[in-house]
């Protein structure tokens, strides 16, 4: 799709029509061969905010997902089109570790196909990657989160810590926002797991 394409999305009307999703769900993790697709979903899930294509332009670098990325991340399909995905890694900053050492995830990208937002699917990836971030064992999971997502991920109990500066956009602060893995002592949080509205 072009960055025009993307920077066009759909209205509030037409989201409300395609948003119901209930049956022939599907979570997996995605294939290599999938990085094109799975880019252009995210370019125009970008672009479901409104922004402006010399925005989206400079973003696309970022959204870019090589075939080893792709084959980290985890897919929503439902009725066989994928809906959204998530982007998990360790973190490598240095200011990420805990106090005691304890290894940190990032939540690198979570993207929902437009068609698909409002209908439950950012949710059922969020629990799924809170998932795979405990069982990773790390402490904490960090989001350096777009502006219009902080209610999404206060909702889904994501604490705003701080801001990050963006790699695309030259001045612009990020929210940065950290969900708790484990609680204070190593004893691992009960995360309340749902999987649909
Ligand atoms: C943010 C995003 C992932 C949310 O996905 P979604 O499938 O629409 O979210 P869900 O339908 O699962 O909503 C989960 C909860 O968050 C709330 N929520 C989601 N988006 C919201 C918004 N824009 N404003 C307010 N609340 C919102 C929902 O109301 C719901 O809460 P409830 O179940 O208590 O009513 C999706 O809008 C998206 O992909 N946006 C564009 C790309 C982006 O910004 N991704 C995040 C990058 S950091």
């Amino acid at each position: 799709m072009s960055i025009d394409q993307a920077a066009a999305p759909l209205t509030s009307g037409e989201r409300h029509l395609a948003a119901p999703v209930a049956t022939g769900l599907v979570v997996r993790i995605a294939r290599p061969d999938e990085a094109p697709e799975l880019s252009a979903l995210a370019l125009r899930s970008k672009g479901w905010w409104g922004y402006s294509a010399s925005f989206l332009r400079a973003c696309q670098a970022e959204l870019t997902l090589t075939e080893t990325e792709a084959a980290r991340c985890v897919v929503v399909e439902v009725d066989g089109v994928v809906a959204g995905f998530h982007l998990l890694s360790e973190s490598a900053r240095a200011d990420a570790r805990d106090g005691d050492g304890e290894a940190v995830g990032e939540l690198d990208m979570l993207f929902v196909d437009p068609p698909f937002i409002g209908g439950g699917v950012g949710r059922i990836l969020f629990e799924d990657a809170r998932r795979r971030a405990a069982a990773a064992g790390w402490a904490r999971l960090q989001i350096e989160a777009d502006p219009h997502s902080r209610t999404f991920y206060e909702r889904l109990g994501a604490v705003q810590v701080g801001e990050r500066l963006s790699r695309s956009i030259p001045g612009n602060s990020l929210p940065l926002f950290e969900l708790t893995l484990r609680a204070p002592g190593g004893g691992r949080m009960v995360a309340r797991a749902t999987y649909w509205r």
